[in-house]
């Protein structure tokens, strides 16, 4: 964990990451490297989406992971690159599907050149990536992110299948936060131990780690979807109830509030105003909706935090440690 060098320009997030700038910085490179392209609207769209920035959170829990036990080398970084590039095209095509207009604090590419380009760049993303990760020559890389990407499909189609459904149960809630986002995070810090080498015991208490800090991330998210401001977290606020998703502070409120049959009423109507969502916003935290989602976030990091004991101890594992407690602290 050598840290000295230039800044990364990337969003606010990137106060987690002091420490690893230097490496930071050499992902956005490949990152810009591997969106040159001899197309003038696909260099416009990936300008556009370099600028926007993003915590760039994957590649920062691969590069970690990784050294906890040895330097990262090159394979480290193609990994990195491309799962941030995987990460980036789910983005581009979920706000195309959610119709979401903000993204990283600029227009979404949905919202500036329409959904037919945010499908070709979405794919455009998933397809570069993949062709990095074959370079590396490593199948182990190839087939976790396949398989990242194959879960994620199916947490996105539960969500959609469970969109509006006020009685879906807390568990399916659970299992599809898993498939969407703490997976990949899992699979990013279990790829970084995976490429140093590291033993099946060690790779699996960093599967285990990220799975925490995966499901403490997306809930938090859930919870900043309801509480946030819009410029602090760059993308709209109230968007999970707009377009029928039914979070977890949601879920406890519509179990435990007085006014549960109002909330399902208000959710299952659709078609939610700014006074709805603030509605329902109210509602939830007086039922104890945002807490409940808060103590269910934490269990999960305090979780993350305990699965790093076997690990080797040093600067890395204590990053990784801090990593997990700033994630859920967060309010962007
Ligand atoms: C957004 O991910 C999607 C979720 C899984 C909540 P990030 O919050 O990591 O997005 P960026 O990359 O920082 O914009
Ligand atoms: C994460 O969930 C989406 C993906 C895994 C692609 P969200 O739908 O909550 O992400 P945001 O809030 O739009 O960033
Ligand atoms: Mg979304
Ligand atoms: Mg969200």
């Amino acid at each position: 964990m050598q840290a000295q060098g230039e800044t990364v320009q990337t969003a606010a997030g990137s106060a987690f990451f002091e420490d690893i700038r230097p490496w930071l910085q050499r992902v956005e490179d490949e990152i810009a490297r591997a969106l040159q392209v001899d197309d003038p609207l696909i260099e416009e769209v990936s300008t556009h989406l370099l600028r926007g920035g993003g915590k760039r959170l994957r590649p920062a829990l691969v590069l970690l992971s990784g050294a906890v036990f040895t330097a990262p080398g090159p394979a480290h970084f193609t990994v990195a690159t491309a799962a941030e590039l995987i990460h980036m095209a789910t983005l581009v095509h979920d706000d195309s599907i959610d119709r979401s207009a903000l993204r990283r604090g600029v227009p979404t590419v949905n919202a500036r050149w329409g959904d037919r380009v945010a499908i070709l760049t979405g794919d455009y993303l998933f397809a570069r990536a993949f062709s990095l990760l074959a370079g590396t020559g490593d199948d182990r890389a190839v087939g976790i992110m396949a398989d990242v990407v194959f879960q994620m499909c199916m947490g996105e189609i539960a969500q959609f299948n469970q969109s509006f459904d006020p009685s879906s149960p807390e568990g399916a809630y659970l299992e599809r936060v898993n498939k969407k986002t703490a997976h990949f995070i899992a699979e990013c810090c279990r790829a970084g131990g995976l490429l140093a080498g590291a033993p099946e015991p060690m790779t699996r208490a960093l599967r285990d780690f990220g799975y925490g800090v995966g499901m403490g991330f997306q809930i938090v998210d859930d919870i900043l979807d309801l509480t946030a401001r819009a410029d602090r977290l760059g993308k709209p606020i109230g968007s999970d109830l707009r377009s029928g998703v039914i979070t977890l502070p949601v879920l406890h409120a519509l179990a435990n509030s007085p006014q549960g049959r109002r909330i399902a009423e208000v959710v299952v109507g659709g078609r939610l105003g700014d006074a709805e969502v603030e509605e329902i916003r109210a509602l939830v935290e007086e039922a104890g909706g945002l807490q409940y989602a808060y103590q269910v976030a934490e269990r999960f990091t305090r979780e993350a935090r305990l699965a790093l004991s076997p690990l080797p101890a040093g600067p890395a594992r204590e990053a990784l440690a801090a990593l997990a407690d700033a994630l859920i602290h967060r309010d962007y």
